[in-house]
């Protein structure tokens, strides 16, 4: 069956919902390229149809380099990313460039890399691993939020500019997932978490029921098998929650006016 050996890159693939999603789509018979910082550390995932990749989305030379070991990409899944935990106030001018730099510039780099070999071949998909904060704010999280609203743009406008070239754009809004994100990933500002902070009680209040709400989320195999889905099914919506704060919020946020929203939130977090 044709359909089975398409070739799949996925970045940021050594752990959480890109380790998931390589190793679900290899078993479904897709060759895998997993992308990652450091392959040796992801020993473990390689397979006969999955093989791990040296990538670095923040490097133009790496991205080229990847590529021209895969040849063909038929869909690309947009999954590296992680996240500052800051006050905007306290933002360190190099923190907040990483942060766009990996989560928004990095899926546009790669996207840019990639475009042309599903354009020639007419036919492809991207998928982006947004958030549910892709449409929804919370404080300590503004870069992180805003890096989210942006994928979300690029999803709605990279629709528009790939139709004609039957290539397909779509968004995961994923909740809350225990992965390494809260465990690894979340980067802290020093002085949004210095006891003398002017926000220490907000910190105090938000952040430890952040990262507790992260590590009992939802299992990254259910983003593993949306992602199946949508490379299977052509019909399959622009964007699709996962997960069950994104099937919460998601709908109060479309449903309430801005104000009403924010109460709600407000309450929920206790801000
Ligand atoms: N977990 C959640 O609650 C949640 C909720 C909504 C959305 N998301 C989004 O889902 C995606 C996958 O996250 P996950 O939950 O699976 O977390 P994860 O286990 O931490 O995986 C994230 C991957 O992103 C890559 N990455 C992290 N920091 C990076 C950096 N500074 N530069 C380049 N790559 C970096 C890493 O890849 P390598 O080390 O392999 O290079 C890592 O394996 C992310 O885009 C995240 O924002 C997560």
């Amino acid at each position: 069956m044709m359909k089975k050996k398409k070739n799949v890159l996925i970045t940021g693939a050594s752990t959480g919902m890109g380790k998931a999603t390589a190793l679900f789509l290899a078993k479904q018979g897709y060759r895998v390229y997993a992308g990652t910082r450091t392959p040796s550390k992801a020993l473990e995932i390689e397979r006969d149809n999955l093989h791990l990749l040296e990538l670095d989305i923040t490097n133009s030379q790496s991205i080229q380099r990847a590529i021209a070991q895969i040849g063909q990409i038929d869909v690309l899944v947009n999954n590296a990313g992680y996240g500052l935990v800051s006050t905007v106030e306290e933002l360190d001018e190099e923190e907040m460039f990483n942060q766009f730099n990996v989560n928004v510039f990095g899926v546009l780099r790669i996207s840019k890399a990639v475009i042309p070999l599903m354009r020639k071949k007419e036919s492809g998909v991207i998928i982006n691993i947004s958030s549910f904060l892709g449409k929804i704010g919370l404080p300590l999280l503004t870069m992180y939020n805003s890096s989210k609203y942006a994928v979300e743009g690029i999803t709605d406008s990279l629709r528009y500019e790939l139709r004609d070239f039957n290539i397909r754009v779509h968004s995961i809004m994923p909740g809350f997932f225990d992965t390494q994100f809260a465990r690894s990933n979340l980067v802290t500002n020093l002085e949004t978490f210095d006891k003398n902070s002017p926000y220490a009680k907000m910190v105090a209040n938000l952040a430890p029921n952040i990262v507790e709400q992260i590590n009992s989320g939802n299992d990254a195999q259910e983003v593993a098998e949306m992602i199946l889905e949508i490379i299977e099914n052509e019909k399959f919506p622009a964007r699709a929650t996962v997960g069950e704060k994104a099937s919460k919020f998601i709908p109060m946020r479309r449903e309430l006016s801005d104000e009403d929203f924010e109460r709600r939130v407000r309450e929920y977090y206790h801000l």
